[in-house]
């Protein structure tokens, strides 16, 4: 199978604030924006694979900044890494500024998902090539994740997440 690079799977939703989506302060509620990233990255994980994904995890979410009522956000998702039949999904999230256009970055998210065939047995992926210096940054940190993941999930025996552990280990 063909490795792939993340441009290959990029993704890159844009779409407003409406006041049914905010909560008691008007700012985007955290559960519509779940929802958008986790939209976003499974279009970008069927890029990736040319198969049907479900989503395994929710690795990582950070609401850095609230995201007011009327805001433009853009969710943007590429995967940042593939394995055997899983998939590591990295999320940006940024809202622009109404009059000027600039960007900030306001949160960021890292889910987990499969490829499966019709019957929802997972299904081999293709490799991940990051190019760029961020890709490969995301690429190296995604396998301690993966093992935090599992781990946490009780997949994986703490003993056996030798990368994870490694970071906890003074030389
Ligand atoms: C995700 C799912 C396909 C995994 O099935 P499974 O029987 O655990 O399959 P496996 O143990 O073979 O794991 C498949 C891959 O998922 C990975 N995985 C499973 N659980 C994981 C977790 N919590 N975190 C990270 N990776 C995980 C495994 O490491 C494996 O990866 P690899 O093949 O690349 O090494 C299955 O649990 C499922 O269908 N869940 C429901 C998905 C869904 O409906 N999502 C929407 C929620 S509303």
């Amino acid at each position: 199978m063909e490795s792939k690079t993340p441009a290959q799977s990029r993704t890159t939703m844009t779409d407003m604030v409406l006041p049914s989506e905010t909560n008691a302060l008007q700012n985007l509620f955290g559960g519509e924006l779940l929802a958008r990233m986790d939209r976003a990255a499974s279009i970008a994980a069927g890029r990736h694979s040319r198969r049907i994904t479900v989503t395994a995890s929710v690795n990582h979410v950070a609401f850095n900044l609230a995201i007011p009522l009327g805001s433009v956000v853009t969710v943007e998702a590429a995967v940042s890494r593939a394995y055997n039949t899983s998939m590591e999904v990295y999320i940006d999230v940024w809202i622009e500024d109404r009059y000027n256009g600039k960007k900030t970055k306001a949160n960021e998210a890292i889910y987990t998902f499969v490829a499966v065939d019709e019957t929802g047995k997972p299904t081999e992926v293709p490799e991940l090539r990051p190019e760029t210096e961020l890709e490969q940054i995301r690429y190296e940190g995604a396998l301690r994740r993966k093992q935090l993941s599992l781990v946490l999930a009780g997949k994986m025996k703490p003993d056996d997440a030798t990368e994870l552990k490694a970071l906890f280990t003074k030389n």
